[in-house]
């Protein structure tokens, strides 16, 4: 059976649309990809800084919390963005925003994209014409699909269906000429195609507040949900009805014209926005770590610092970590296993790790995802809604730098008795943003890791300090200082 199913397209400015949204019904599922911050190609130079486009995420999350349905999902695919050498943190920020606000942070989808991707410089050749410690700065292959939820369901309204893994590997949508989305930085059909299945069914409400071409509407029209989209480009209207097919007869294979209900949002509409509580807008802890607090009185005594924090709780952080992040030498890395599932049991969200170590004058420099296949079922807290059990499959390396490291301060013999295999840089792929391991043993693909990524950081004769029970790795001769993290 055909559903008969609506749509809404508001041509304006999202965290301005309240007026409009409440007229429309209560929202199901969010589905969204805002425009990242000032990204190279796509939105440079949009925001005037930092703060702006996070007071805009802000505001729209503070607006959709409102419309949304009890137990209702909200899934934003968003990354960290390298701008003008700066990474920043802005799934972190993100994930804080949206607590903030009043939503669950209930999981973590990982979008990988095919090798050839990788279309913005490739980093990964800095270490081939310099195969030595520190050089080390990998192609990212990688997105984030956060997933929130705001309040939650009755235990009878969980209906599992399928079974994922966490690790969704899909095609972006390629560059070739002449195709609908030149200049829309568009998500391909299969990332709203694979949340609508697993948070949401046929007839739900599904609403995208940063349209683009309209692949969201698309994907819910093609499969009976009802939806509402926000643009602010007027000039995209043709493309998303080009796209969802609402002005092409021969693509209109289930509606007529119209049923594309649009709302323009005029200025002269955009009313205030009331504040939702008393919550401030957050400010990214970016600034401090972009500051370089150093003590002057710190003895610099560690030149690579590795910290497992998989089953770190905040307040073992709190304790533990201040001395010892104060030792990290300047311009060294600082290196943060994290598990979000893992973490979720302990409480400690990704934002407070972030927060915690960038106020120590420590900047995000990368991160590495490191899939396994170690299966783990993920179904966060009882009250998750979803018709998928996810099998959780990864953790991630945060790499974080302490300053700028002086490339003149290594001597030539240091260098080259230091030097990186390059052919196994290449054939083992280390290059890459994802590394990936295709065994369950959780010592075996620990081990591996570790062992690069000392070869990746370390200088014989320095100094590492880590939580770690063992850190091997025969390529370097350095001092191991073990302390306990529990
Ligand atoms: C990353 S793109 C979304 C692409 C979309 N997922 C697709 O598949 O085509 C972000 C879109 O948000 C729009 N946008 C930016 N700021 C906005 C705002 N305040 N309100 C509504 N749309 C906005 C941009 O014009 C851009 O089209």
């Amino acid at each position: 059976m055909v559903l008969n199913t609506e749509h809404y397209l508001l041509i304006g400015d999202c965290t301005k649309a309240t007026p409009y949204l409440t007229t429309l019904p209560p929202i199901d599922l969010i589905i969204t990809s805002p425009p990242y911050f000032n990204a190279p190609f796509d939105y440079e130079e949009l925001f005037s800084n930092y703060e702006t486009f996070l007071e805009m995420i802000d505001e729209i999350t503070r607006i959709l919390f409102s419309r949304l349905k009890n137990g209702g999902i909200a899934a934003i695919n968003i990354d960290d963005m390298l701008v003008k050498g700066i990474k920043y943190p802005i799934i972190s920020d993100t994930i804080k925003i949206f607590l903030q606000n009043g939503y669950k942070f209930s999981g973590r989808i990982i979008w990988r994209k095919p090798e050839g991707y990788i279309r913005i410089s490739r980093r990964s050749g800095v270490l081939l014409q310099n195969p030595y410690p520190m050089y080390f700065y990998p192609d990212n292959l990688l997105e984030n699909i956060l997933i929130f939820q705001k309040g939650s369901i009755k235990e009878s309204e969980k209906d599992v269906v399928l079974l994922q893994q966490d690790i969704w590997e899909m095609t972006n949508v390629l560059p070739k000429k002449g195709r609908l989305e030149t200049n829309i930085a568009a998500f391909p059909e299969e990332l709203p195609k694979r949340l609508m299945e697993a948070f949401s069914i046929e007839g739900s409400l599904i609403c995208d507040p940063f349209l683009g071409s309209g692949t969201t509407m698309k994907i819910a029209r093609d499969f009976q949900r009802n939806s509402i989209g926000v643009e602010i480009l007027p000039e995209l209207e043709h493309i998303i009805r080009k796209k969802t097919g609402f002005s092409d007869e021969k693509l209109d294979r289930y509606f007529d014209k119209s049923e594309l209900k649009i709302g323009i949002i005029s200025p002269s509409e955009m009313k205030e926005e009331k504040t939702i509580g008393n919550q401030k807008t957050p400010i990214s802890c970016l600034t401090s770590a972009l500051n370089d607090q150093m003590s002057p009185k710190t003895e610099y005594q560690y030149h690579l610092i590795i910290l497992d924090c998989r089953k770190a709780t905040d307040e073992i952080l709190n304790e533990k970590l201040s001395e010892v992040l104060h030792k990290l030498h300047p311009g060294r890395i600082l290196l943060v296993y994290y598990d979000y599932v893992n973490n979720f049991q302990s409480t400690l969200q990704l934002n407070q790790l972030m927060d915690f170590v960038m106020n120590h004058g420590i900047r995000l420099r990368d991160k590495i995802t490191v899939q396994h296949q170690a299966e783990d079922q993920w179904e966060i807290g009882t009250n998750f809604q979803s018709r998928v059990l996810f099998n959780h499959r990864y953790f991630e390396v945060l790499i974080f730098q302490k300053g700028k490291f002086d490339y003149k301060t290594k001597s030539k013999d240091e260098k080259i008795g230091c030097t990186i295999d390059k052919t196994q840089y290449q054939n083992e792929k280390w290059f890459l943003s994802i590394w990936d391991f295709k065994t369950e043993l959780k010592e075996v693909y620990d081990q591996e890791v570790t062992k690069r990524l000392v070869e990746l950081f370390l200088y014989n004769n320095e100094i590492l300090l880590s939580n770690l029970e063992k850190v091997i790795c025969p390529k370097r001769i350095f001092n191991y200082q073990r302390f306990n993290l529990e």
